[in-house]
């Protein structure tokens, strides 16, 4: 009983923001992301009946302060099972933690795709994708590549994801590493506080779900331009919201401005450049893959190579 997966991490486009059920994760609003394909985790787990207590390994390292999190998670498909066998976890993550690149998206859905190959569940990516949900709500996105959808839902069974394109056309993101340090706020309590504080809260739900309606009419015509322009304008919502919560929320930091300054200057160049950002500082450009070396070398005017990351689009989760 034993299985490994690689997921990828996913950059929401249409982001998720809120939760209208804190226990189920189903959230106050449908999101739309994009897999990439430079940032993964690959997760191996093996239950056995031997084994006395679950353990977790986060790249090579015991991390019992993660554990609980991981083990309420497995138990989700260990009741679906009917079993009570512990598990050895080891996940091994190609992303910066918790640098606001989602890395407990492509960890949640790495882990769960696992289980349900060792434990022979046989479900469905979409029905995976109702439970890796309640490990972190990104996560049930990173089981498809491309271009991928959660509807909100409103029970378990129907808040969940599906590729709606497989991105078979020119884009990428270049990514700006501004900090890689944990972040100070988590998403979890930052969208809890957003949503109990901020004013502007209320407009957030139905102002996602309709930039997801022009998204979709934008990824249908593959419009780099619309998509690119919606995303922007999506993430700006999302931080202006939580700006207003209270105590505030800001992710960003000067280096963050920065880029973005050279987003509006490679604009003002002809190119299509839109940025986006999420629960961090860091900046993630939506462009043209075949301009994405362009766009790095102005950055690099400003920033290290380091910090400077280019991406396609990412595959299914798959079992390595
Ligand atoms: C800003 O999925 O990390 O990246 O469900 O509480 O684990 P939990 O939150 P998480 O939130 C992601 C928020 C976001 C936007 C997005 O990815 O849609």
């Amino acid at each position: 009983m034993k299985a490994k997966v690689r997921a990828h991490a996913n950059i929401a486009l249409i982001k998720y923001w809120g939760k209208e059920d804190e226990v189920l994760a189903i959230p106050n609003n449908s999101s739309l992301s994009l897999t990439l394909d430079k940032f993964y985790t690959e997760t191996e787990v093996e239950f056995s009946s031997e084994f006395t207590s679950d353990e977790f390994y986060l790249n090579g390292v015991k991390d019992d302060a993660t554990l609980s999190k991981v083990s309420n998670f497995t138990d989700l498909f260990r009741k679906l099972k009917g079993i009570n066998d512990r598990v050895i976890v080891r996940s091994v993550n190609y992303v910066p933690t918790a640098a606001g690149l989602a890395s407990s998206a492509s960890a949640f859905a790495a882990l769960g795709k696992a289980i349900n190959v060792s434990l022979d569940l046989n479900l469905s990516d979409e029905e995976l994708s109702t439970y890796v949900r309640q490990g972190s709500g990104s996560a049930t996105r990173s089981l498809y590549g491309g271009l991928v959808q959660w509807t909100k839902g409103n029970s378990h069974e129907s808040s969940k994801a599906v590729r709606i394109d497989p991105a078979n056309f020119d884009i990428g993101m270049v990514v700006v590493i501004v900090n890689s340090k944990e972040k100070k706020i988590s998403s979890r309590e930052g969208m809890k506080q957003t949503v109990l504080t901020s004013p502007f809260y209320p407009a957030w739900p139905s102002e996602a779900e309709k930039d997801l309606d022009l998204m979709k009419v934008a990824i249908k015509n593959q419009d780099l331009e619309a998509i690119g322009k919606i995303a922007e304008n999506n993430a700006l919502k999302m931080h202006a919201t939580m700006m207003a919560a209270n105590p505030a929320i800001i992710y960003m930091e000067e280096k963050s401005m920065q880029a973005i300054r050279l987003v509006h200057e490679l604009r003002a160049e002809g190119i299509t450049a839109y940025f986006t950002m999420d629960a961090g500082p860091n900046v993630k450009i939506i462009c043209q893959l075949s301009q994405a070396e362009v766009i790095k070398a102005k950055l690099l005017k400003e920033f290290n190579e380091e910090e400077i990351i280019v991406t396609g689009v990412g595959p299914d989760a798959s079992i390595i």
